[in-house]
């Protein structure tokens, strides 16, 4: 089997003619039909995702647990509606994020709000609709959180986020529990006991667990290790039983066919067995546990489709290979230098000769490559290339630098195609024709 079937979605398969196929459908005619970029989205993936988390919490975590989507690596409110359906929480940062889930139909109690700058704005929307919880970020938050809730006369259950000094071995744009993190409120310097005493203090606010989130693509389950006890060690000090605590999302996602998983259980495991030592230590009971994954749901469902245009080769000999998106629907291979790997749609590369290349997008940046190193065959203008695990932290991130039009993104389920998002079109009302 080609390597790159380890990253592709559960659903993908080549067949005899060479020809690429998702949940049943050939990519090509895909492609050639709603044209490219084209993302896609392969339903079974995520269905699948979802149950081993939920397998594996029921498995190794002796007590409760709820699974929360993390909305900021993809949604739309196709997507948001399935979710629904599965009866997944949602985690939003924006009243954009609100909005989608309240359309799709979620129950307000299974949305948790976060944020490091939340405006009055979002806090009155989470506040009217009753939303699950607020995940208070600051001490600041925390006082003016209090007062809108007195304004309004309604009463809201919170967390605390916390950062609990931890490094873990990631790229540092997706750190977020060291202590310089622009997120949480600190535990070392006493902020996180303030918040503690306010909170339980609060008429209007009811402290109901302990959060943490401490960064994304994780592949070092000990580090999960590190973070929950710092949290049970805050609890202990200030006599706080844990009900609930939210670990938030992190699980690492191998994005080439190189990189070793690391398996869920192990994750759910450290975290199931730190608990258990830590709870048995204090002689209190085993809390309900909240996971908030984003990427691990839905980034290897997603794929992303080129075409492919200008090649040329540059002076130092590498194959420089141009498509038709790059860091407009893509950004983090300039943000965090993500590694992919890419494969053609309608042949397959096996036993053709390769030249080392570059995949470069079509923006006017130096820095819009899509990957930096890849052996790929001669190949003609006009030909598909696809690029796995392209469902988190893709779309979400895309912007319109160079007045690109964001793609069309397609749910590929059961023989159906369902359109997730249409592709944006330039019209007479876009937003950059509404000045004078
Ligand atoms: C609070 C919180 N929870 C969960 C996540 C999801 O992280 P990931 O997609 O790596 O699972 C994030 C991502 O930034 C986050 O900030």
């Amino acid at each position: 089997m080609e390597e790159v079937f380890n990253v592709l979605p559960l659903t993908a398969e080549r067949a005899a003619n060479g020809h690429l196929f998702i949940a049943g459908h050939d990519l090509g005619q895909l492609a050639r039909q709603w044209g490219t970029p084209l993302y896609v989205f392969d339903a079974q993936t995520v269905y699948g995702q979802v149950e081993s988390l939920r397998n594996s919490l029921t498995k190794n975590y002796p007590g409760e647990y709820e699974i929360a989507y993390a909305s900021k690596a993809y949604l739309s409110l196709g997507l948001a509606k399935r979710l629904a359906a599965l009866k997944l929480g949602l985690d939003v940062v924006s009243m954009g994020e609100l909005m989608i889930a309240r359309k799709a139909g979620y129950s307000p109690e299974l949305v948790h709000l976060h944020g490091n700058n939340k405006s009055e704005e979002e806090m009155r929307f989470a506040l009217e609709w009753g939303i699950g919880n607020i995940v208070v970020d600051s001490l600041e938050e925390l006082g003016i959180l209090e007062s809108l809730a007195r304004e309004m006369n309604k009463r809201m259950n919170i967390w605390l986020r916390l950062t609990p000094g931890v490094d873990v071995d990631t790229h540092p744009h997706v750190q977020t529990g060291h202590p310089a993190s622009k997120f949480g409120i600190p535990i070392e310097d006493g902020q996180a006991s303030t918040a503690i005493f306010r909170a339980k203090r609060s008429e209007r606010l009811h402290l109901v667990g302990l959060h943490t989130h401490i960064g994304s693509q994780i592949f070092e389950p000990q580090a999960y290790r590190r973070a929950l006890k710092m949290l049970f060690k805050l609890a202990e000090k200030e006599d706080m039983p844990l009900e609930r605590i939210n670990q938030g999302g992190g699980f690492g996602v191998p994005y080439t066919p190189e990189r070793p998983e690391v398996g869920i259980d192990v994750f759910i495991q450290e975290m199931a067995e730190t608990i258990r030592e830590e709870t048995t230590r204090l002689g209190w009971q085993i809390p309900m546990l909240v996971v908030e994954p984003g990427r691990w749901l839905v980034a290897r469902a997603g794929v992303a489709v080129y075409t492919i245009g200008t090649t040329k080769m540059s002076s130092d000999g590498t194959y420089m290979v141009a498509v038709d998106g790059g860091m407009a629907d893509n950004p983090r291979v300039a943000l965090y230098d993500a590694r992919y790997t890419a494969t053609l749609v309608e042949r397959s590369e096996e036993g053709t000769p390769k030249h080392r290349a570059t995949l470069v997008g079509k923006f006017c940046e130096s820095g819009d490559q899509l990957i930096h190193r890849i052996l790929l065959p001669e190949v003609r203008r006009g030909e598909l290339i696809a690029m796995p695990v392209a469902g988190a932290y893709q779309l979400s991130m895309a912007s319109n630098y160079n007045l690109a039009m964001r793609p069309a993104v397609l749910w590929l389920e059961d023989g159906r195609v369902e359109v997730l998002q249409q592709r944006e079109k330039l019209t007479e009302h876009s937003w950059w024709m509404s000045g004078e």
